[in-house]
């Protein structure tokens, strides 16, 4: 198939170019600064020459948006914003615009969109939509207005001939370097993985083959359309998530560190604490649902494999 993936570059587009282009697809990237082959010039927002690659495609994937990764200021709120909902208007209208529109446009979402809960797990038919949780920063639900407005620019693109996914993806844990696993490994060595303002929120995952295999399954599942969670179905407390990464890196202690020490802490990195604090207890119905099996459907393992792997990039990739 000829898949084209706006946005990338980034560290889910890493991992998905490599896996697709290892089983014989044809990749195309878009990107605002192509250096490498196979990426195409765009700028997220503005129909141009770049629109003839997704004509004749079989598979849209969009992944492009300003990294969440930051400080949460005015600016880069609406950068988050921006860059989210015209990267989904400009695909859309490239998709309807084109003589042969692909099959399928998997449009990146998030489960961030749920509510901050800790009492019962998000599917996609039962779980709450966030955005009024009573004793929470009223700044978090910035986030969830981003995800909304991101999933409402796909819904409401007049692309017929195309089916239309939004990926409410979990953190994508891999070993690559500079993703989310990588930090998180970066401070258990240091001994800083321990749990953050108790630990009790609770963490969404999802390991990196089976977010691959997750995408590759609703490619082919014509019979679905609409949201979609991406996460392992045992979504783990923020205290047991680093305690298996304790274990699998083999770090005997973990310092547990106070809600202040945490905004600290998210100072420095240039980070915002929602990251850490906010309870995404979200679960794959309809995957499920529809009979995908996880390879990786437990924490403790999927850690494991993930710092196996690691291990495997050799010490000075690690460094
Ligand atoms: N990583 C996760 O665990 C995770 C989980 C759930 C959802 N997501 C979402 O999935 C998407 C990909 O995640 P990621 O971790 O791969 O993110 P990433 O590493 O930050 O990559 C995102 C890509 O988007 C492009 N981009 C950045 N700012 C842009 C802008 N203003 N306009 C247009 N394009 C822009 C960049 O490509 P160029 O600079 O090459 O143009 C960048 O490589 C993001 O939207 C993220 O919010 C990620």
């Amino acid at each position: 198939m000829k898949i084209v993936i706006p946005g990338g570059t980034g560290q889910v587009g890493t991992l998905l170019n490599r896996a697709l282009t290892a089983a014989g697809h044809e990749v195309v990237v878009l990107s605002r600064r192509p250096v490498h082959p196979g990426e195409v010039p765009w700028d997220g927002k503005t129909l141009g020459p770049w629109a003839e690659a997704l004509d004749g495609s079989d598979v849209v994937v969009n992944l492009a948006g300003r990294s969440v990764s930051c400080r949460y200021t005015a600016d880069n709120l609406q950068a988050m914003m921006d860059s989210r909902v015209d990267s989904a208007r400009v695909v859309g209208e490239a998709i309807a615009a084109a003589a042969r529109p692909p099959r399928v446009w998997l449009q990146m979402s998030t489960a961030t969109i749920y509510a901050h809960r800790f009492d019962a797990p998000n599917d996609e038919e039962t779980g709450a939509v966030g955005g009024a949780e009573p004793g929470v920063p009223g700044y978090w639900a910035f986030s969830i207005d981003i995800a909304k407005a991101w999933e409402r620019e796909q819904e409401k693109a007049d692309t017929p001939g195309t089916r239309k996914v939004a990926l409410r993806s979990a953190m994508v844990m891999s070993p690559d370097r500079g993703g989310v696993f990588d930090v998180l490994l970066w401070l258990t060595r240091l001994g800083l993985g321990g749990p953050v303002a108790g630990g009790a929120q609770y963490v969404s995952w999802i390991h990196d083959q089976d977010f691959v295999r997750a995408v590759e399954f609703l490619v082919d599942r014509d019979d679905i359309d609409g949201p979609v969670n991406l996460a392992a179905p045992a979504p783990v407390p923020q205290r047991m998530l680093m305690r298996s990464m304790r274990t699998a890196w083999g770090v005997p202690v973990g310092l547990p560190a106070t809600r202040w020490m945490a905004e600290l802490g998210a100072y420095a990195l240039r980070t915002d604490t929602e990251l850490l604090l906010k309870s995404r207890r979200v679960v794959p119905g309809r995957l499920l649902e529809a009979g995908f099996t996880f390879d990786h459907p437990h924490w403790p393992e999927a850690a494991a494999d993930l710092v196996h792997r690691v291990r495997g990039r050799g010490p000075r990739a690690r460094a």
